[in-house]
C-alpha cells in the first residue's frame, strides 16, 4: 500500500494520462483489469477559465473511476489554482490534482507550460503551493528527466516540490527533447525513491509485465503508469498486479478474447461521443488490440479505413480468424 496523501493506493498501477485516449470511457474499461488509480489527460487552465466546452467535457467522470486525478497544464500558478478550484464546483470528489509539467508539445511548451516548467521550476513550486491553498486535495506533479541531456534536472526538481509541500511525483524516464521515443533511462533514475519522501510513480515504456517489474526494481517506485502499453492490451494491467499480488505470472489473451475487449471499449466509446464520432476516434484505438497477431494486415487496414458504427465493427471482426 502507498499513499497520495491520505488517500491509500493498494497496488502498483496508475492509469497514465494520455489526451485522446484516456477519456472517461477509456477508463472505465480499463479499471476493470486492476488499475489503482486513474487521471484525467491533461486539461487547460485557460479552457476552463473561459469557459469552453471542450475543456469542460475532460472533467467527465463516473463514480466506477475513481480514485481519480484531475492533470491541469498551465503556465501562471494563479490561474492553475483558479482551475482547480473550477473543477471542484464542477466535479464531485476529486482524489487529487496532478500538474502536467511533462508535455512536450510545442504548442504547449512555448506558452510555458507542461515541460517547459522545468527550465523554471520555482513556477512550478508556486502551483503546487497555490493550489494547496485553495484545497486540502493532495497534488501531484508529473514530470520529466529535463529538457535535455544538458539540462537533467529532476533531483532539483524533485527536491523543490518537496519543499512546497507535494504528495507524489511522476516521472517519464525521457528528457523533453526525446519525446516519446528511444528507450527511457532508468538507469539515470535509479534508486531514485530511496531519495525521495513522496511516493514515486514512474513512467516509459511499460509495455509487458518485464518492463514494469524492472522499471519498479530499478527505481524503487511505488508504481508504473501503464500508458501506450495498455491501449490494446488491457490483460497487461491484470498481469502487472496479479504479479505483484501473487508472484504469478498470467499468459496474453487470445484473439477472440481481444475481439470482445474491443468491442467493449467500442460501446464504452459509442456511448461517450456518439456514435460516429466515437468510431472515427475509435479507429487507431481498434487496430492496437491486434497488433501482433497473424495475418492482422488487411484487418487493421479496415478498421482505420472502413469502421462509422458498432455493426460495421462487429463484420470486421468476425470476417478475421
Ligand atoms: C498520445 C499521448 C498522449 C499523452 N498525453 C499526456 C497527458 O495528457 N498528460 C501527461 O502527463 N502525459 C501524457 N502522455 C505521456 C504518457 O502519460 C506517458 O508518460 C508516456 O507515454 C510514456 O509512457 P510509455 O512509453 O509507456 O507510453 C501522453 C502520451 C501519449 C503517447
Amino acid at each position: 500500500m502507498w499513499k497520495i496523501g491520505n488517500l491509500e493506493i493498494n497496488g502498483k498501477v496508475m492509469l497514465a494520462p494520455m489526451a485522446g485516449y484516456t477519456c472517461s470511457a477509456y477508463r472505465r474499461f480499463m479499471k476493470k483489469f486492476g488499475v489503482d488509480v486513474c487521471v484525467t489527460e491533461m486539461v487547460s487552465d485557460m479552457g476552463l477559465i473561459y469557459g469552453n466546452k471542450e475543456t469542460f467535457s475532460y472533467l467527465n467522470a463516473t463514480d466506477e473511476e475513481y480514485p481519480l486525478g484531475v492533470q491541469l497544464f498551465g503556465h501562471d500558478p494563479k490561474n492553475i489554482a483558479k482551475a482547480a478550484l473550477i473543477c471542484l464546483k464542477t466535479m464531485k470528489n476529486i482524489s487529487f490534482f496532478d500538474i502536467n509539467a511533462g508535455c512536450p508539445v510545442c504548442k504547449v511548451t512555448k506558452t510555458g507550460a507542461g515541460s517547459a516548467l522545468l527550465k523554471n521550476p520555482e513556477i512550478l513550486y508556486e502551483m503546487v503551493r497555490e493550489i494547496k491553498k485553495i484545497t486540502d486535495i493532495p497534488v501531484t506533479v508529473k514530470i520529466r528527466l529535463g529538457w535535455d541531456n544538458n539540462h537533467i534536472n529532476f533531483l532539483e526538481v524533485i527536491k523543490g516540490l518537496e519543499e512546497a509541500n507535494v504528495d507524489a511525483i511522476g516521472i517519464h524516464a525521457r528528457t523533453t527533447k526525446e519525446l516519446y521515443s528511444g528507450l527511457p533511462h532508468y538507469e539515470l533514475i535509479k534508486d531514485l525513491r530511496l531519495k525521495m519522501k513522496v511516493p514515486l510513480i514512474v513512467s516509459g515504456n511499460i509495455f509487458t509485465l518485464d518492463d514494469a517489474i524492472n522499471a519498479l526494481e530499478i527505481t524503487k517506485a511505488d508504481a508504473v503508469m501503464v500508458a501506450r502499453g495498455g491501449v490494446g492490451n488491457p490483460n497487461l494491467i491484470t498481469q502487472i498486479n496479479h504479479y505483484f499480488k501473487t508472484g504469478e505470472r498470467l499468459p496474453d489473451k487470445d484473439l477472440e478474447t481481444q475481439k470482445q475487449y474491443c468491442l467493449e471499449l467500442a460501446k464504452g466509446f459509442k456511448e461517450e461521443y456518439g456514435e460516429e464520432a466515437g468510431m472515427r476516434i475509435f479507429r487507431s484505438i481498434a487496430l492496437k488490440f491486434f497488433q501482433g497477431f497473424p495475418n492482422s494486415k488487411e484487418l487493421r487496414t479496415n478498421l482505420v479505413q472502413k469502421l462509422d458504427s458498432l455493426e460495421t465493427l462487429e463484420k470486421i471482426l468476425n470476417d478475421y480468424n
